[in-house]
């Protein structure tokens, strides 16, 4: 009898009934298209892998409690697949969800399957392929005493980050799910953080690829050290055949899948704030404008005199090049502290939403190693999590408020200046917009209280005096 079974065998399955197999799991493997089935045990067969090539032997391979862990497309392919399964599992067996599933999916799905007594697990798992293969992080939900089932085999194949699996039981329902969607929010703005840091340094400091890749590689042994922040000075490295960096060769054109737009469509939903993440969204549909944005360019051009001169603008702020690389740091650096702390936010209301119980220093923690935004000072944001649990924001524990508080004018001004040079850093923005918006005691929110009482009669509330009131403002206007 199998310990575990993996349905769906493009990359990220294979890789992870590869990494289940090298821990000495007994895996049966089974695709829809059969034929996957042999092809991988052909290129990448395993002594622990039982190739099946229908579902009820596949379900009759597998030990009690069935532990059935897909990894198919999300959507409708996850429905049919459970539909199938209906007939041939038992009480007490477990499917597993291991896809980016929408995590309403997961919650309806979870309620059907309870009904008839199967458990549903909506597992987040992130780290793509190499991380599958080698340790993912990974981001568990549902029932927790199913969960007790896959929790050895979890830990085992997850990634290890200062000697903790990158693995922790979240909550009930789609939570994990939900989770890894913040994930991808986050990695979305973190994504174009680097990219404005990148445009910067070449626009306004006027630096070439392999001066740009320095400073990146030196951040990287810094606070903002990360996966991401790596891997961007990996890539300012290679080159083509003739000599020429591969980076300028690609189109200025990003592509999606759609965990960011969720991230962001939910945050509207619940009324919170992700200012950061939705600017890198918004930067990634703007991109896609290429033709539009080449056209415009002509039209309202890039170099007009409203612009102060690029190349001049360092002068003109009496900044040297080392100046500008020390602004773009602290500010990157800023910019990503409001990102998590929008992100983090997001879940805390989600919480209370659909009554999880989530602990943000874990998730935290889980996110240190295996996937995308693993970075250094998610250690910082644990500790912080920790010791202050009902913080209504990171940016108002010690620690972080310290750290904004320190970078807050170096973010200011290098907004300022890549407002001075044309240079679209929307997310940095977004961030100073953030605090400055966030930290203020009295908004102009009093002016738009007294236009919806004038035009509607809608009530405001006042300073001096508890209770709701209307003024008569058109009578007093005509006074
Ligand atoms: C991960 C990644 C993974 C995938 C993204 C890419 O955590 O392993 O986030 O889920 O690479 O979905 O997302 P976009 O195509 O939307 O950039």
């Amino acid at each position: 009898m199998n310990n575990i079974g993996v349905i769906g065998l493009s990359v990220m399955g294979m890789n992870l009934a590869l990494n289940m197999a090298d821990k000495g799991y007994k895996v049966s493997i089974y695709n829809r298209t059969t034929s996957v089935v042999d092809d991988v045990m052909r290129d990448h067969g395993h002594k622990n892998f039982t190739p099946t090539y229908d579902l009820e032997d596949f379900v009759k391979s597998l030990e009690r409690p069935r532990r059935v862990f897909l990894m198919i497309k999300s959507g409708k392919p996850i429905d049919m697949v459970i539909d199938q399964l209906m007939g041939l599992l038992d009480e007490g067996d477990i499917i597993i969800d291991g896809g980016n599933s929408y995590f309403k999916d997961t919650i309806r799905r979870s309620n059907y399957l309870e009904d008839k007594k199967i458990n549903y697990l909506g597992v987040g798992i992130s780290g793509g392929e190499e991380g599958a293969r080698f340790g993912p992080a990974i981001m568990p939900s549902g029932n927790k005493e199913a969960y007790g089932h896959v929790k050895d085999i979890f830990e085992d194949i997850s990634a290890k980050a200062y000697g903790e699996a990158c693995c922790k039981y979240i909550s009930t329902g789609g939570s994990g799910h939900y989770v890894k969607m913040v994930h991808n929010g986050i990695e979305y703005g973190d994504m174009q953080l680097i990219s404005e840091a990148y445009m910067l340094l070449r626009d306004i400091g006027g630096m070439d690829n392999s001066q740009i890749q320095e400073v990146f590689e030196a951040w990287n042994k810094t606070e903002l050290e990360s996966y991401l922040i790596e891997i961007t000075a990996n890539i300012l490295k290679v080159k083509e055949a003739d000599g020429s960096y591969l980076v300028d060769k690609i189109l200025d054109k990003s592509a999606q899948k759609g965990t960011g737009k969720w991230t962001n469509l939910e945050a509207i939903d619940l009324g919170v704030d992700v200012s950061v993440i939705t600017a890198a969204l918004n930067a990634r549909y703007m991109s896609g404008l290429k033709d539009e944005r080449v056209k415009l360019s002509t039209i309202i051009g890039e170099n007009k005199a409203e612009f102060a001169g690029k190349k001049d603008l360092l002068d003109l702020m009496g900044l040297n090049k080392e100046d500008l690389v020390d602004l773009v740091k602290k500010s990157l650096y800023a910019s990503k502290i409001v990102s998590y702390a929008q992100g983090f936010k997001l879940l805390s209301v989600a919480e209370k939403e659909y009554g999880w119980d989530l602990n943000f220093a874990d998730i935290a923690k889980i996110f240190r190693g295996g996937c995308i935004i693993r970075a250094r000072f998610l250690n910082d944001i644990s500790a912080a999590f920790d010791q202050d649990k009902d913080v209504e924001n990171l940016l108002m524990t010690d620690f972080f408020a310290k750290e904004i508080n320190d970078r807050l004018a170096d973010l200011r001004k290098l907004v300022a200046i890549g407002a001075m040079g044309g240079i679209p850093i929307t997310a940095m923005s977004a961030a100073l917009a953030y605090v400055d918006t966030y930290r203020s005691s009295r908004l102009g929110a009093n002016i738009i209280q007294a236009q919806r009482d004038y035009f509607g009669a809608h009530t405001f509330e006042r300073v001096d005096v508890d209770g709701v009131f209307h003024h008569d403002w058109i009578d007093e206007d005509e006074k």
